[in-house]
């Protein structure tokens, strides 16, 4: 078994999860690149390899039951072990003009395809993962989530929350609810699950625009997939703390 931490990260071919895999490198993770496709896995692989990152490819497709199992056994063969989970591959799904997906109007299989992803694809991983995640000493999860998720944000007409977003938003606040469930049922256990809001990203997923790098974006939860023993669990957080749910 490997001496150095374990870290799988999903998505991390590009944007905020490479960002993720590169800082937990950075910290000496042996870390494990869950992407897709072939070639962007191969690409980011290489690229963190030059950077001096213990990094290897793990095909996985968050939305294919046998890729995840296969993931799985590739992690158990590779290191036996999983002391950090990230999820962080997530999508928008189609937005309409004006970035807007308006809930009167909205295609069903949209909203089918964004849960599909960026909640049972979660649910999926963690747990195909979580046998190896019991054999850490502090095994921690992270489910890359984000701020227009939050409920009370939402409701607030003082707060600026972006457009209305009908799939996007309620598919991260649906995560959130099953991250609370995870930490509810894995509160007697060593394993600590959070939920991150990287803020707003120039990366794919926002056509490049909006103020944070991919590297700012990755901090909050790099800082929760490397949290000390007795940390928090069952929580949101972006860079200047708690968020409300
Ligand atoms: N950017 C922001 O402002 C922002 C704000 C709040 C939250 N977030 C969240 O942050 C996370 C990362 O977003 P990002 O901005 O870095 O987006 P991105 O650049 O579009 O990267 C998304 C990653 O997820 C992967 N992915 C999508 N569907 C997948 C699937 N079925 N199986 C495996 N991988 C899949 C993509 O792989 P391919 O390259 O193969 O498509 C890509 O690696 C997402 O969960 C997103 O919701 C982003």
């Amino acid at each position: 078994m490997s001496e150095s931490k374990i870290a799988l990260v999903t998505g991390a071919n590009k944007g905020i999860g490479y960002e993720i895999a590169t800082g937990l490198g950075a910290l000496g993770y042996r870390v494990g690149v869950g992407a897709r496709d072939e070639a962007r896995r191969k690409t980011a692989v290489e690229k963190l390899r030059a950077a001096g990152v213990d990094a290897f490819g793990v095909p996985l497709d968050v939305t294919s039951d046998q890729s995840i199992t296969d993931a799985a056994e590739l992690m158990e063969r590779q290191a036996g072990r999983l002391d950090a989970l990230v999820n962080n591959a997530g999508i928008s799904g189609e937005m309409g003009p004006g970035w807007v997906q308006d809930p009167t109007t909205l295609d069903l299989d949209v909203v089918r395809t964004v849960v599909e992803t960026n909640v049972i694809g979660v649910i999926r991983v963690t747990n195909a993962m979580l046998p190896l995640l019991r054999r850490s000493t502090s095994p921690r999860i992270v489910n890359v989530s984000s701020a227009v998720a939050s409920l009370t944000r939402q409701a607030d007409p003082d707060i600026e929350i972006g457009p209305v977003m009908a799939a996007y938003s309620p598919s991260k606040s649906f995560l959130n609810a099953v991250t609370v469930q995870y930490a509810r049922q894995l509160a007697d256990t060593n394993i600590l699950i959070n939920a991150a809001c990287p803020g707003l990203v120039a990366t794919d997923f926002t056509g490049f625009h909006g103020p944070r790098t991919p590297e700012q974006g990755a901090a909050t939860a790099i800082r929760l997939a490397t949290l000390p023993d007795g940390g928090p669990t069952g929580s949101f957080f972006e860079d200047d703390g708690v968020i409300p749910w």
